[in-house]
């Protein structure tokens, strides 16, 4: 199946590790110039040497929790890249921890990072998509929007809110062309990942060995995701051969949800 990806412009925020790399490396491997943005100049630098080789990589640093910037890695991406079909918006996750863990302030901390960031990085590329032939925008989320995950609660909370954005988006876009997706991802194998498991740990005073045989142990094909295999959905919802859908919250998690839907 053609996807009909070559030519488009990508932009992928948090795209410099984890899923948002595997995403801009499978999207270059398919004929799409992209930038890539995270806060990290050192990071930056190591992905752009690594995506290099594959194809066209600009770069647009900058924390898309801080209003300002997030804007401004949309603007930065645009210019370089002279226009934009297609946006991935992610970053990294929100801190782990119960209810109690966290004050106000934290939560606004974390509404900015893991909701707001979606909203304004869609806000300010809306121009750029509406100009475009063949815009899609995928929106990184979580599981956790589907079935709570124990000491996640600010992503339990804050990633439902991303998934009515989506859907609302989807609707309201729709008869324009742009289409809106999000992916659900479950356990997938990168730092995230690691970190995770390393907290459960500590926290149950076990091993990150046993931690991540449970992990694997709840899912129906009992193994944990690799990047790559997140990416390849993520790259088909973006491309013009997934033309027909738009709003779809699509869990990529092995069957790790028991829920019909
Ligand atoms: N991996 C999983 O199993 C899994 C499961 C469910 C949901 N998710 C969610 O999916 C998203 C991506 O996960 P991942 O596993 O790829 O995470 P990751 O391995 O931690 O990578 C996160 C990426 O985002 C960048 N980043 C972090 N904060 C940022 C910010 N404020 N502004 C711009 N870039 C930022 C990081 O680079 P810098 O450090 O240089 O900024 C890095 O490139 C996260 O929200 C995560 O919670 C992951």
């Amino acid at each position: 199946m053609d996807l009909q990806l070559t030519g488009k412009k990508a932009l992928i925020t948090g795209g410099t590790r984890g899923l948002g790399y595997a995403v801009a490396q499978t999207l270059l491997t398919e004929g799409v110039s992209i930038a890539i943005n995270s806060r990290d100049e050192a990071h930056v630098e190591a992905a752009l040497k690594d995506l290099s080789p594959f194809g066209p990589v600009f770069t647009a640093r900058g924390d898309v929790s801080v209003p300002a910037a997030a804007e401004e890695v949309v603007h930065t991406a645009a210019r370089q890249l002279q226009g934009l079909d297609l946006l991935v918006t992610n970053s990294g996750g929100p801190r782990t921890g119960r209810f109690e863990t966290f004050s106000v302030d934290d939560w606004q901390q974390a509404f900015q990072l893991t909701f707001l960031s979606h909203a304004r990085l869609i806000h300010a590329a809306l121009p750029y998509l509406r100009a475009s032939a063949a815009p899609s925008i995928l929106t990184i989320t979580s599981i956790s929007a589907k079935q709570p995950i124990p000491d996640l609660i600010l992503s339990n909370s804050l990633r439902a809110g991303v998934l009515g954005l989506t859907k609302s988006l989807a609707l309201e876009l729709g008869s324009e062309g742009i289409r809106v997706n999000s992916i659900l991802p479950g356990f997938t194998l990168t730092e995230r990942a690691d970190s995770l498991l390393a907290d459960r740990a500590k926290k149950n005073n076990t091993s990150i060995e046993e931690e991540k045989l449970k992990q694997i142990d709840a899912s129906a094909l009992k193994r944990i995701a690799t990047p790559q295999e997140f990416a390849n959905v993520a790259v088909f919802l973006l491309s013009p051969a997934a033309s027909y859908l738009t709003g779809a919250m699509l869990s990529v998690d092995g069957g790790m949800v028991k829920g019909l839907l």
